[in-house]
């Protein structure tokens, strides 16, 4: 009788920001950041599986464009998994493979989410016991955002982002995610920012916003969100700013970019209003989908 296959599965959520201030770029290119993210209840789950060298497979339902996640060594999850065996000086490879909701390119970290959901994933399914601060190092040497990824909840966050510390949020909070059919990649979105000038001398967070986090204020919550890449995002992509104009007439506590776009959000804390905004976005055939927040960090499915 052979052994049964041992396999894996973790789950991570895509990430928002509920502030986003941007510095001018540092020496390494890296602009300095300070952020409140959310980690909100749309996933991206990974299996991975023993095997003789690495490979990894994604799958999504329709809508969601694969055409420029690779299927090599360019790909998130596999440096993930090479990092962390790297750092335990294992030559042990994985078959991983990703079932994908966060759309690609679409602002919500869906790549970082990728890559803690296989370092979670391996972990488990070798028996590691890395330590937090060493996980956490090997997450931000993959992407500023992974460190979020394997957090989750509400945090603040500093450095290029990858300097995370969780905050109280109790609000539950229920986001309308609007992505959009054509991506926007990262760099593109930072490079416009400086072409504008448009970068803070120094970052800071709003002490008004984790006030009301704290206090689960909604209606102050909705009325101090912001993103400083909103401007940079839709001076690119002006069917943006239109579809914003469109969004505002939904009746949201507040509508924003989601990280550096092009994906739109709507925030609501009263979950029968963000319905009936659902339901106004499939009547106009405008893609959606309505998901709580906050929700947990990385973490195992099923091993
Ligand atoms: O860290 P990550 O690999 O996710 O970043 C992707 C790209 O986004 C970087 O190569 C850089 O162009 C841009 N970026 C930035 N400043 C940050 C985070 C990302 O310029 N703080």
């Amino acid at each position: 009788m052979t052994a049964p296959e041992r396999r894996c599965t973790a789950r991570a959520a895509a990430k928002i920001n509920l502030a986003l201030r941007v510095g001018r770029p540092r020496q390494d290119g890296f602009h300095p950041l300070a952020t409140i993210y959310q980690a909100i209840g749309l996933y991206d789950d990974v299996t991975v599986r023993d095997a003789d060298q690495w490979s990894v497979r994604t799958h999504a339902d329709a809508g969601i464009d694969l055409s420029t996640v690779g299927d090599d060594e360019s790909n998130i999850a596999i440096k993930a998994g090479k990092a962390l065996a790297a750092h335990h000086g294992l030559s042990r490879a994985a078959a991983i493979d990703i079932q994908k909701a966060i759309p690609v390119a679409g602002g919500m970290a869906g790549g970082s989410a990728d890559a803690a959901a296989t370092l979670v994933a391996l972990e488990e399914l070798w028996g590691l016991d890395t330590s937090v601060e060493d996980l956490l190092r090997i997450a931000a040497d993959l992407g500023s955002d992974v460190p979020f990824a394997l957090y989750g909840g509400t945090a603040l966050g500093a450095g290029r982002g990858e300097l995370v510390t969780p905050i109280d949020a109790p609000a539950n909070l229920w986001w309308l995610v609007v992505p959009h059919e054509i991506g926007l990649p990262t760099p593109s979105v930072f490079h416009h920012f400086d072409q504008l000038e448009l970068g803070d001398e120094e970052p800071v967070i709003d002490e008004a916003l984790t006030a009301a986090l704290a206090a689960g204020d909604i209606a102050a919550i909705a009325a101090t969100v912001s993103n400083e890449l909103q401007p940079a995002a839709y001076d690119l992509r002006p069917d943006l700013a239109q579809r914003h104009r469109l969004l505002d007439e939904l009746g949201a506590d507040a509508v924003l970019l989601s990280g550096s776009g092009p994906t739109q959000l709507l925030l609501f804390g009263d979950v029968s209003a963000a319905r009936a905004a659902a339901g106004e976005l499939r009547d106009q055939g405008i893609d959606h989908v309505l998901v709580p927040a906050p929700v947990a960090g990385a973490h195992v499915l099923e091993h």
